[in-house]
């Protein structure tokens, strides 16, 4: 039967806060642009993120980009590439501006300024006390940020198609990227998006982990499809673990609640985060304070009956401060812990949280991969953006409120970058004859696939061995063997069975093909990690506790085909400042 093709300038893969902030500056530029989501748009996990997004207004206390920048470098372990992050944070009070002049309704200071808060890892001075530097739509941020620019791409006249799943890319001879080979999930319609420019902007993969704050849509999809089409993916060993993920059930509970006032408390009602961060205390960067944490709980000051987590406090703060500016995480904490945070502490616990590695990228967005003539060229055709990329701003560890800040950055930059590239490339390139070969196999795969295991079973082995195997603390017996096990499971996907094809909507067919995806990343991140023999941000190796720059100040790239690992050096070089460079890092 003849596939269905359809033509656009510009074809974008996913409809969080990159992909929209990219489509909207592509749409208003006069180009013809398709987004694909799974969830309706306003689904997108971006609606979950609470707590803010990070720029130096200065509208609280004195604060500048240059701080911010040091900032990032530092909370990095000076693992982010300085010209991009220098880039972000240059750029960041005018794209909060942008966002407050497309109507994102940020909550606001007695001066009418957008309100800020403190967040983890964000100081004045070059380190020395914490800054509000979050500008917050209470704890709400994603949500008003997703919306704000849905309704503009609305006005825009972007196409969205709506509960479609991208299968595969498509790559020609050359290597080009010219589209993606997409299916409708209602319907099984299988399509051909063919464009001059292929975006990616499909977000996290947090559930390669058991406990995730990840949304059941965080399946590393972009990853997937680009290590099948042979692109490698970068710095994929460090995945970050807020340390405030409700006890026993995941949900996030932002940041933002320290940063309003509130602390961490062991079984002893101890403020512990004093003895491991004497100046930010609770505010210094995630890794620091989730490794704090697990460190309280190993050492047997946890709480609860099996003493296996710790306490969130914030009923000193008081009802009207938490109902005006933690609305969102009171109703969370009375639904998910039965427990009313204006009267008592939240139970919580580290979770996996973000992902700092991704699709490599320059800071226009351009995938940058071994391809024409060297092992860093511009992949003709391919850009990817937010999450699913890796570009590198975040390094070994993000900052709070870098996310948003990422994704509205960077989208806006792939698109200034699309025109450009546009003007030179007038006309689509011809498809191969093999385009959508790869994705039909995998669908006749599953199809024909009798007697085989539940995606769920073999989805459960992916998650608890990556839990298990490549938590807040690694160690090297727990690796070695993760890496075998990780690997038994990829070859158990390759054997998988939909046994329920009945289900409305035709999930199980979703779920199946969302588990390729998943499994490439669960191996990027577990091979990479059992190679990098020192402790970086989040990854914390209990054989080599120090960070060691003589020989892993460097990139990972993980190649799917050969399970092969390759370094490349991190570009110390800012674009027009003095460069940051790596010394102990303390907060
Ligand atoms: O804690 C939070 O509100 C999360 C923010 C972030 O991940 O940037």
């Amino acid at each position: 039967m003849a596939i269905a093709r359809r033509k656009f300038d510009v074809v974008i893969v996913g409809a969080g806060g990159a992909g929209m902030r990219a489509a909207l500056a592509l749409s208003e530029a006069g180009l013809k642009v398709a987004v694909l989501s799974k969830v309706f748009p306003t689904r997108s996990h971006t609606v979950a993120a609470q707590g803010g997004i990070a720029a130096s207004l200065g509208n609280v206390n004195e604060d500048n980009w240059h701080w911010h920048m040091y900032d990032t470098v530092k909370g990095s372990d000076y693992l982010g590439d300085q010209d991009a992050i220098e880039f972000m944070c240059r750029a960041a009070p005018e794209v909060v501006y942008e966002l407050e002049h497309f109507g994102m309704p940020f909550d606001r200071l007695d001066s009418g300024k957008i309100y800020q808060r403190p967040f983890g890892g964000h100081m004045q001075d070059y380190g020395k006390t914490p800054v509000p530097r979050a500008c917050a739509a209470a704890d709400r941020t994603g949500h008003a940020l997703l919306h704000t620019l849905y309704q503009q791409n609305v006005r825009a006249n972007t196409n969205f198609f709506v509960e479609w799943m991208a299968l595969d890319l498509i790559r020609d001879q050359d290597g080009d990227v010219l589209g993606v080979v997409a299916m409708e999930i209602e319907t099984n319609e299988v399509m051909i998006l063919q464009a001059r420019a292929t975006l990616f902007a499909t977000g996290g993969a947090g559930r390669i982990f058991a406990a995730s704050t990840n949304a059941y849509i965080n399946t590393g999809d972009g990853l997937g499809m680009a290590a099948r089409a042979g692109i490698p993916l970068e710095d994929m060993e460090f995945f970050q673990f807020h340390p405030t993920g409700v006890y026993g059930a995941g949900v996030l509970i932002t940041e933002g609640v320290r940063g309003e006032g509130g602390y961490l408390v062991n079984k002893d009602g101890e403020r512990f985060m004093q003895r491991y961060a004497p100046h930010a205390k609770d505010l210094a960067s995630r890794d620091v304070v989730s490794r704090a944490m697990a460190t309280e709980i190993k050492e047997g000051r946890g709480c609860g009956k099996d003493a296996d987590h710790l306490l969130l406090k914030l009923d000193h703060l008081g009802a009207d401060v938490i109902n005006m500016r933690l609305p969102g995480i009171r109703e969370i904490a009375i639904k998910f812990s039965q427990v009313d945070p204006i009267n008592e502490p939240i139970p919580v616990v580290p979770t996996a949280h973000y992902m700092m590695g991704g699709i490599p990228t320059n800071y226009h967005g351009q995938v940058v991969a071994p391809y024409k003539t060297g092992p860093e060229d511009v992949v003709q055709g391919f850009y990817a953006v937010g999450e699913c990329a890796c570009v590198s701003v975040h390094g070994a560890n993000r900052l709070g409120c870098n996310s948003l800040l990422d994704l509205v950055v960077f989208g806006r930059a792939a698109a200034r970058q699309i025109i450009e590239d546009l003007k030179n490339n007038p006309h689509p390139k011809p498809l191969p004859a093999d385009a959508t070969d790869r994705p039909l196999a995998r669908l006749a795969r599953l199809e024909g696939q009798k007697n085989g295991e539940r995606v769920a079973e073999v989805g459960d082995a992916m998650r608890k061995t990556m839990q298990t195997h490549c938590g807040v603390f690694r160690f090297p017996d727990l690796l070695a063997e993760g890496v075998s096990k990780i690997r038994e499971v990829a070859e158990r996907v390759k054997h998988t069975e939909i046994t329920d094809k009945s289900r409305v909507f035709n999930t199980a067919r979703v779920e199946a093909l969302e588990l390729d995806n998943l499994v490439e990343v669960a191996q990027a991140t577990m091979t990479a990690a059992a190679a990098r023999e020192e402790s970086r941000g989040a990854h914390a190796r209990d054989d080599f506790p120090e960070r060691d720059d003589n020989k892993w100040l460097k990139h990972t790239l993980y190649f799917s085909e050969g399970r092969r690992l390759d370094y490349k050096p991190v570009r110390l070089k800012p674009l027009t400042v003095e460069s940051f460079p790596p010394k102990p890092r303390v907060y």
